[in-house]
């Protein structure tokens, strides 16, 4: 004996018995009839238990079942428990041909009558479900649209990279295109032919950075950056600024770090002068630091100018009086500066002979240092807010 499966187990009046209960006998009947699970009931039915009751009495249970449950998933397996295959109410119809005939119609009425009846509670249960659902995730979720917003923080260009710019800027004013170099050079373009051959006194002062391939170093100035835009541009007049990083292998103090920004300026053309580097740097310097700035150049050396210069502009913090920032001397050293050296020249293809040029380098950090009256280049790149968020 087995007792009915659980689709099946309302109580289903059947040969006097409270449940159907497959028996041997109706088991064979099964068999020989080749009856589905569902022909069960209907052959409950034929056996004369009262259709109509046994469906009013599913209407009424599924009704019940229905107003109780509270949430999607128990919908759903009420869903498929009214209108599956095996209950009362499907089989009523497919095996309505097995009843007496004066019962047929009855039946089939009523079986419409109760699915059409458990559809529309199903329908009004699932939306009166969907609004309740929503209810609760708008409780839950509720915006307050009238609260403030937070204040977003503005972010703002690094004070390294704003002097970089505006110096940029004014180059640009005045015709120089900016040209990008790589950071990373080799010995050749770095020092030699810079013309600083190996083994000369110049490369003590520029320490480098070298990588684990030889020859391949960190650039320790944008000067090789000449040799690359002299390359690329011959025979044409040049006119670039080069901004970028500089690494050297440096002990780290209040002065010296060892990365920092610089900008290369080169000048290539036929009979550019001397008066033309004074006359462009004076511009420039007027451009960054007022018009009446007054500027002076005093004679130095470098291995790839000749001859070769330093620029100081009078001290815009004292108006040249004399104070702690240009070290009681009226006078800022600013940059750099010198004629092309006609080797620098030739190694960049061009001929000495027909060709001259100036060029110049500056850094940014030290020219904001002295502006903004920083006392220690750490500062730059120590990622501190408190020194960043001045500017
Ligand atoms: N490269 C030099 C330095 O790093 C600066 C410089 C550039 C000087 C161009 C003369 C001409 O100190």
């Amino acid at each position: 004996m087995r007792v009915v499966p659980r689709e099946l187990q309302t109580p289903v009046p059947c040969e006097g018995r409270e449940f159907f209960i497959f028996t041997a006998k109706t088991r064979r009947a099964r068999r020989k009839k080749g009856r589905s699970l569902s022909g069960l009931c209907a052959f409950a039915v034929k056996k004369g238990v009262g259709m109509i009751d046994q469906l009013n009495q599913f209407e009424k249970d599924a009704l019940a079942k229905l107003a109780a449950l509270h949430d999607a998933a128990s919908l759903r397996a009420w869903k498929s428990e009214t209108f599956g295959k095996q209950t009362v109410l499907s089989t009523a119809l497919t095996e309505l041909g097995k009843l007496p005939k004066e019962e047929r119609p009855l039946v089939g009425k009523r079986t419409n009558e109760i699915k059409r009846a458990l559809e529309a509670a199903y329908d009004e249960k699932e939306g009166a479900l969907r609004a309740a659902e929503l209810d609760v995730s708008l409780r839950a979720d509720a915006l307050d649209v009238t609260l403030p917003g937070r204040p977003l923080r503005r972010g703002r260009l690094h004070i390294a990279t704003q002097t970089l710019r505006q110096i940029c800027a004014i180059w640009a004013d005045m015709g120089f295109q900016v040209y990008r170099s790589r950071e990373i050079e080799s010995d050749e373009y770095n020092f030699e032919l810079l013309n600083i051959p190996k083994h000369h006194p110049a490369r003590e002062m520029q320490d480098t950075f070298h990588t684990t391939l030889p020859d391949v170093i960190l650039r320790t100035h944008t000067s090789p950056g000449q040799i690359h835009a002299m390359r690329e541009f011959y025979p044409n007049p040049i006119r670039v600024v080069l901004p970028g990083m500089v690494y050297r292998y440096e002990q780290i103090t209040a002065r010296s770090e060892i990365q920092f920004n610089q900008i290369e300026g080169l000048a290539v053309g036929k009979g550019i002068r001397m008066t033309d580097l004074k006359g462009t740097l004076t511009d420039f310097a007027r451009r960054m630091f007022g018009t009446t700035v007054r500027t002076r150049f005093r004679a130095d050396h470098f291995p790839f100018t000749e001859p070769s210069a330093e620029m100081d502009v009078e001290c815009f913090v004292c108006g040249g009086k004399g104070c702690s920032v240009c070290k009681r001397s009226g006078w800022l050293e600013i940059l750099g500066c010198g004629m092309v050296h006609p080797i620098v020249l030739q190694n960049g293809g061009y001929d000495p002979r027909v060709y001259s040029g100036f060029a110049f380098g500056m850094g940014p950090e030290r020219i904001a240092m002295l502006k903004y009256k920083i006392e220690d280049i750490r500062y730059f790149w120590a990622n501190d807010l408190r020194f960043l968020e001045q500017f």
